[in-house]
């Protein structure tokens, strides 16, 4: 099972979004018992708490349904996942600044790395935004998921 954890700062809009795009097409492409996901955020201010409800609002409206109950990165998610896909640069860093040895660098990647149609470098924090950053957000992440898909199936088939 290759298992995948999305990040962003507070696991409320962006990583629960993501978690929700990647399961979708994993369902599509049949992959559910071969790629599992799961999401945190790198701050702990809303542990607890459903994804924020103008970001469900949006997804919703494209078929995705918001179920993660926001929770912290913590150490042995590095043992635990194969990928630790980060929103932006910041939580990037942040996210390999708890790897104090280094030993898990290997797994840390940024979402937009692996975007097919977009150039930007990150999934932008829509929190303290209008609607349209919401709706970015899911286009970034729509692309980005899809690309990281992709190459998960082709590091699949190459160690075959
Ligand atoms: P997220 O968005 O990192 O995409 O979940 C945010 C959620 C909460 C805050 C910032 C960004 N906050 O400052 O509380």
């Amino acid at each position: 099972m290759i298992k995948i954890l999305f990040v962003c700062l507070g696991n409320i809009c962006r990583s629960p979004s993501g978690e929700a795009v990647m399961n979708a097409l994993i369902e599509r492409n049949n992959l559910r018992d071969r790629i599992a996901c799961d999401s945190a955020g790198t701050i702990a201010y809303h542990t607890g708490e459903p994804a924020d409800a103008r970001m469900q609002k949006h997804a919703i409206k494209r078929g995705y349904n918001l179920t993660s109950i926001a929770r912290q990165i913590k150490l042995n998610d590095f043992e635990r996942f194969n990928f630790i896909i980060a929103m932006d640069r910041d939580n990037y860093r942040n996210i390999l600044a708890l790897d104090v040895e280094g030993k898990y660098k290997d797994k840390v990647k940024l979402m937009m790395d692996f975007a097919i149609e977009h150039s930007d470098n990150d999934v932008p924090d829509p929190y303290y935004g209008g609607e349209q950053g919401f709706e970015y957000v899911l286009d970034l992440l729509e692309d980005a998921c899809l690309g990281l898909l992709k190459h998960i199936v082709k590091l699949d088939l190459e160690q075959k």
